[in-house]
């Protein structure tokens, strides 16, 4: 295990919720990774885990009230707040993420969250409904747009037996978020952290919605038409948009890669669910069309499976898939202000990737070179240029596709700082 967290000391706050469980774990794989963890455990949290199995696995004391005199006169709230270096809030209730927006502060984790200028990680987790919400969405919006970092919810099975977005991402997800967190704010000098709270990022209070990896199509229920793409390139801009502080929706079709960190994921499987995930996640400021949309769809999709029964093999008729992209750009109301498009294309791609952005409507489109030569599809590496509606064009060295992410999310950020917020 790489002590990647080594020398970093982290507020682990724990709420009250049966995600509480997790956070024990989570305090195991942030000292596996090098880190100091002090816990401080909200009233609620302590209806699911004892101080004294927090303080146990920590190795430290764990704190719990605000007026306990013993804590105000060895460390008080204020030094709490000063003395690390990032501030994990897992899980984040619903309850804690609304005082930590509305600048409450009726306890100890509640006052410690408000008294500091620390890089703060939330790992919300709640019921679906209560995550859904419209007050739940809204303190959220505000927390991003103070410079909070958010992983998960995930999507999944959850203890009311219900499913959907609200399950606490997992402690290496939450680990891996930290350190991307610190990577970002630190801006890989290593210097300005002790400082305080580090500048936002180029991208905070602005939201993105990105679509990544292939669709599938079913033909029947263990048939299905598909692509190479790996969703590498979508996740990397995915990842560097939250990095860079925006409030990331990921639209990501089937892939074999993990979620990035930071952002929020809904996993369709087909081109329709991809545009009515991409309708619903909208307003975006920016919308970043990376995934490679099957084309066509087969016109029926059979309900049970095709029989391979020794007669004439199944007819296969295609129909054409909407194109997102496409839809989105026509769009008067709720328009993203910037909308990138990416073109893979296997000869005269400049052309090609011209025509297509005029064809597409989108304000910036991504062309690389997807032939044999290219090995760009399903490859680490991307040669890519940029073009822009006004004749722009722009050619990068090849690169890596997390760098590649890197620099695009630096570009979108020069792009829409002209656009209002959505
Ligand atoms: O036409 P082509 O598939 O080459 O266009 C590529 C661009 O359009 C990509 O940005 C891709 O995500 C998007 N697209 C889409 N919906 C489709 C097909 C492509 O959003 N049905």
């Amino acid at each position: 295990m790489s002590q990647s967290l080594s020398g970093r000391r982290v507020v682990l706050i724990i709420g009250g919720g049966i995600a509480a469980y997790k956070a024990l774990d989570l305090i195991r794989r942030l000292r596996e990774r090098g880190a100091a963890v002090r816990p401080i455990l909200t009233k609620a949290a302590q209806e699911f885990v004892t101080p004294l199995a927090a303080a146990a696995l920590a190795g430290q004391r764990a704190h719990t009230d605000l007026f306990d005199r013993a804590d105000e006169a060895e460390i008080g709230h204020i030094r709490l707040a000063r003395e690390a270096h990032a501030i994990v809030v897992a899980p984040a209730t619903a309850d804690l993420m609304a005082r930590m927006a509305g600048g409450h502060a009726p306890d100890l984790a509640s006052t410690v969250l408000l008294a500091t200028t620390l890089p703060i990680l939330i790992a919300p987790a709640m019921n679906v409904r209560m995550w859904q919400h419209p007050a739940t969405q809204r303190n959220l919006a505000t927390l991003t747009g103070d410079g909070v970092s958010v992983v998960g919810p995930n999507d999944g099975a959850m203890a009311e037996a219900e499913q959907g977005p609200g399950r606490m991402a997992e402690p290496y997800e939450i680990a891996d978020a930290l350190e991307a967190m610190l990577a970002a704010r630190d801006g890989g000098s290593g210097i300005g952290f002790m400082a305080g709270r580090t500048p936002r990022g180029v991208l905070a209070g602005r939201s993105v919605l990105v679509t990544s990896g292939p669709t599938h199509e079913a033909i029947d229920p263990v048939r299905y038409l598909a692509n190479r793409s790996s969703g590498r390139q979508g996740h990397a801009i995915a990842a560097a948009a939250a990095a860079a502080g925006a409030r990331v929706t990921l639209i990501s079709g089937p892939v074999s890669i993990p979620d990035p960190a930071g952002v929020s994921v809904v996993r369709i499987e087909s081109a329709r669910e991809m545009l009515a995930a991409v309708e619903a996640a909208l307003p975006a400021d920016i919308a970043v069309f990376a995934a490679a949309v099957g084309d066509w769809r087969p016109a029926e999709t059979r309900g049970g499976k095709i029989k391979k029964d020794g007669s004439a093999v199944p007819p296969l008729t295609l129909v054409e898939n909407p194109d997102i992209l496409a839809t989105i750009s026509a769009r008067t109301e709720n328009r993203p202000g910037l909308i990138v498009g990416f073109a893979a294309e296997t000869d005269d791609v400049l052309d090609n990737a011209r025509r297509k952005l005029a064809k597409k409507g989108c304000d910036l489109l991504v062309a690389n070179d997807v032939s044999h030569e290219g090995g760009v599809m399903g490859g680490a590496e991307n040669t890519v240029h940029l073009l822009t509606r006004d004749g722009g064009l722009d050619t990068w060295p090849k690169l890596g596709k997390e760098e590649v992410g890197k620099r695009l999310v630096a570009r979108f950020a020069e792009l829409v700082s002209a656009v209002p917020k959505s």
